[in-house]
């Protein structure tokens, strides 16, 4: 199968508006303090991919009592229905990744057993235009111009993955030294549905 991009759509003026008026270092410390935050740092068993981010898993009935998590994830959601994916009847439920400045990543992975279709993943903050990508041809290619609003809409077979920002230490997912990582400093954070 020819996995491929599929779109990168922009949420509504409005939500954007939102998006840019949030303090997410404040939100991302909340939930760290509510032990609602889980950090992940390693090489993943099966695809063998380093990865180093902060997760929050939701339920959807936490999300619908929040104004501004329940726009952002209702037009996630219609995003995934827009291009024929299951929705949150099929028990996909709300995340926040947030990638620390620096260390943050997602070595290339993919998901083609997923009973999700497609990724839909919105920016809600970037500290570099260029952090996801996808491998075509065995070259990492990066979205151009990605901005705060963004969906980037793909075909989850597709190998994909983000960037960190700075180059990283040899060793460093090897050990998972949590201690090592400045959470304070947002590198990505994104808002996204997935089953996992
Ligand atoms: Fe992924």
């Amino acid at each position: 199968m020819d996995h491929k991009l599929i779109t990168l759509e922009k949420v509504p003026h409005a939500l954007v508006e939102q998006i840019v008026a949030t303090d997410f270092s404040n939100l991302l410390q909340y939930y760290r303090d509510e032990n609602l935050c889980q950090l992940r740092v390693g090489i993943s068993k099966v695809q063998k991919t380093p990865h180093c981010y902060e997760t929050i898993l939701f339920d959807w009935d936490d999300v619908e009592k929040d104004l501004f998590l329940s726009e952002l994830f209702g037009y996630v959601e219609t995003v995934y229905q827009r291009n024929k994916s299951p929705s949150k009847a099929m028990g996909l439920r709300p995340q926040l990744i947030h990638y620390p400045k620096d260390v943050g990543c997602l070595g290339s992975h993919y998901h083609d057993n997923s009973i999700q279709k497609i990724g839909a993943v919105c920016v809600l903050q970037s500290s570099h235009e260029n952090g996801v990508f996808y491998v075509e041809r065995g070259k990492q290619i990066y979205l151009a111009n990605e901005r705060v609003g963004d969906c980037i809409v793909f075909d989850f077979g597709l190998v994909h993955g983000v960037a960190s920002y700075s180059t990283i230490p040899d060793g460093f997912f090897e050990k998972g030294d949590a201690n090592k990582i400045d959470l304070n400093e947002i590198g990505r954070l994104v808002a996204v549905l997935s089953s996992e």
